[in-house]
């Protein structure tokens, strides 16, 4: 059976299940994508992180884009846990160089895919770590990931972005959400709000093109491994900012 027949079976199988609402599922729902994330994904390491690995189902995006509509509104169902974004790879790397970022904070990864920024803030010593994506396929794998890194993840479902701040959150990480322009505008606001509000907001950037242009701090910027596919080059600078709470973005 060829790769590409494989990727779509995988992505099929998740995402056929029947769900009684995306953000309601029944209990099987989850079970199902479960079994078809342990069965066809593989445990595979960051490539700038290798101590943190994660289910992955290697060009399972570019097999989407080429053979699914795209889906208007939240894009749930585009299989984005199934691959580290480069956004994702360089949050990791950023917070494993330096821990004191997150270390006794607690930590809200919104969009987190398959988890890989929460992961690395609870490997950095986060008091409390928790990953927040609309998909219910990503949020399951954020379990099961966190389960292969040993670390504690409170994985959750939800849209929070036209929604109140959460409270208690010292630290929001948001990595590679600035690819759509309806998702930047609202990803942007509502993250100026946390900045304002005294949240320190971690973004991480591969140069989208609807990422703001002013009231970001760079902090540090890697080179990452990525796809000719879905990212048309081999290695592709990621930025990792601060939002800057006193600027208009
Ligand atoms: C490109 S992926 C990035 C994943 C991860 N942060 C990384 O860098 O590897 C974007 C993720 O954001 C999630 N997402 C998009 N809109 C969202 C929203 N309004 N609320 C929560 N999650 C959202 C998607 O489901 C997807 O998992």
């Amino acid at each position: 059976m060829g790769r590409r027949k494989t990727v779509r079976q995988c992505i099929s199988m998740i995402y056929d299940v029947p769900m009684a609402s995306p953000l309601q599922p029944a209990q099987a729902s989850t079970t199902a994508i479960r079994t078809a994330i342990r069965r066809l994904g593989m445990p595979l390491p960051s490539a700038l992180s290798p101590q943190i690995r994660l289910y992955q189902v290697p060009g399972a995006v570019a097999a989407w884009q080429g053979v699914g509509e795209p889906v208007a509104g939240l894009g749930a169902r585009c299989p984005f846990w199934a691959e580290i974004w480069p956004g994702g790879e360089a949050m990791a790397r950023f917070l494993l160089d330096a821990p004191d970022t997150v270390s006794a904070r607690v930590v809200y990864d919104l969009g987190a895919g398959c988890g890989v920024g929460a992961i690395a803030a609870a490997r950095a010593g986060a008091a409390r770590a928790r990953a927040v994506d609309c998909d219910l396929a990503a949020v399951t794998a954020v379990s099961l990931n966190a389960t292969l890194n040993a670390v504690t993840v409170a994985s959750e479902l939800a849209d929070p972005l036209d929604g109140p701040l959460p409270e208690g959150v010292d630290v929001i990480l948001a990595a590679d959400l600035w690819y759509e322009p309806w998702l930047a505008r609202r990803t942007t606001a509502w993250l100026r709000r946390a900045a304002k509000a005294g949240i320190t907001v971690l973004v991480a950037d591969p140069g989208r093109a609807h990422l703001p242009r002013s009231g970001l701090v760079e902090l540090a910027c890697y080179p990452v491994p990525t796809s000719l596919d879905t990212e048309r080059a081999a290695l592709t600078p990621t930025r990792v900012f601060r939002i800057d709470r006193d600027a208009r973005i």
